[in-house]
């Protein structure tokens, strides 16, 4: 799409729309698609703010010299190393041999391990400033927002933050680049699912990153994925700043793993028995079918959790035994948590999940309850006690 996005003052938006990936680092579906932002700064001097995916560059090169028509690309300021941002350095070096890399001590490290490149760089710390003419550059940086050598940079002139990862979302552009241009409660579910599958890991980070931005005036926020904010920054902001501190919406996540249905009727039982109490915030989900991606928006969306398998070879079965790894390992907060399984010999699955929420410090808000072989309705109703604690706990009930 060789034309010109204009931002604010002389800066212009350059991504790119990635609607051919299906899965965000071999891992994450993307049934939206992706976008890499990339801004365009053309003032005396030039300067690029991050790049794309090497591989929906498209013409991604011919688009900046267009841009420039016929100036020099005389800088390129690299707020995140990742290759999704950084696939196309190596590219813009070859084109524009005296370009000047701007980045960290982290960052040069990391470009020289990628790209062997050692040459024209431009070492910054946190509170450098970057003269372009009208456009004055300040870097702040924001380790693990979401690798190490994350930073932000701050153009003080125009009041604009280009974010990095941070304030990003999953999706590709429906022609709306800018937040006034969209319906925002449709693109929330895509942005809170990128937030809990790349960045939540290290909401603590995010934390120090929002209070170093405190106090700073910030008109518009560019970030490399989603949604360029120009009418209502704060929005993004507050679920951020939300998510981050594991702030949740009442409601219940029910979190299934079964082989031949026998913890799904436990599920649905325990689903029905809490609905008919009024409770609406159910979902109810088969790991099997349902990407853990999805799970762990789900996660980061509800206050409570509910996790049932089957025994498998004496353990959880797999697709659950991931999800409860998955969760071990980035360590959401402030949860209140159900167990139940099924087993047809010896027990286990609920062992287990019960270890993990005791790694998670979430409460069980009742006893597990695990049935031997297929539950009949009267082995079903072990399940009431565990339907009526979770039914009538605060974090279902309790809206702020
Ligand atoms: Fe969008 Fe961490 O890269």
């Amino acid at each position: 799409m060789n034309i010109r996005i204009p931002v604010s003052g002389s800066v212009s938006w350059i991504g790119a729309n990635d609607r051919r990936k299906a899965l965000f680092e071999n891992v994450w579906p993307l049934p939206n698609g992706i976008t890499y932002n990339a801004y365009i700064i053309d003032d005396e001097k030039t300067a690029l703010i991050d790049t794309v995916d090497a591989s929906a560059s498209g013409d991604f090169l011919e688009r900046i010299e267009a841009q420039l028509q016929g100036r020099q690309l005389q800088y390129i300021v690299v707020n995140h190393m990742e290759p999704d941002h950084s696939g196309m350095i190596d590219a813009l070096t070859k084109r524009y041999p005296e370009l000047r890399i701007v980045g960290n001590r982290r960052t040069f490290k990391v470009l020289e391990s990628y790209f062997g490149i050692t040459r024209n760089l431009v070492e910054v710390s946190d509170g450098d400033r970057l003269e372009l003419g009208h456009h004055s550059l300040r870097f702040i940086m924001t380790p693990w927002v979401h690798w190490p050598e994350t930073m932000m940079t701050y153009d003080a002139s125009e009041q604009m933050l280009f974010s990095g990862d941070a304030f990003g979302a999953f999706g590709a552009f429906n022609g709306g680049i800018f937040d006034d241009e969209v319906h925002l409660e449709e693109w929330e579910d895509e942005a809170r699912r990128y937030f809990s599958n790349i960045v939540g890991q290290y909401s603590a980070m995010v934390q120090k990153a929002l209070a170093k931005l405190k106090g700073v005036p910030l008109r518009i926020i560019c970030p490399t994925h989603g949604l360029v904010w120009r009418s209502k920054p704060s929005v993004i902001i507050d679920l951020y700043d939300r998510w981050s501190r594991y702030d949740a919406r009442p409601g219940l996540l029910i979190a299934f793993a079964s082989m031949y249905g026998n913890a799904e009727q436990m599920a649905d039982y325990l689903a029905r028995r809490i609905a008919e109490h009024g409770i609406r915030d159910i979902r109810v989900c088969d790991v099997s079918t349902t990407h853990l991606s999805f799970l762990l928006s789900e996660i980061w969306k509800y206050r409570a959790v509910m996790l049932g398998s089957c025994t498998y070879n004496n353990l959880l079965h797999p697709l659950m035994e991931q999800l409860c790894s998955k969760l071990t390992h980035i360590a959401p907060k402030n949860r209140i948590a159900g167990a139940f399984g099924t087993f047809s010999w010896n027990g286990g699955a609920v062992k287990i999940i019960r270890q993990t929420y005791e790694a998670l410090g979430w409460p069980l808000v009742a006893e597990a309850v695990e049935i031997h072989g297929h539950p009949t309705p009267e082995k079903l109703t072990a399940c009431d006690a565990l339907a009526l604690a979770m039914a009538t706990a605060d974090a279902l009930t309790h809206h702020p």
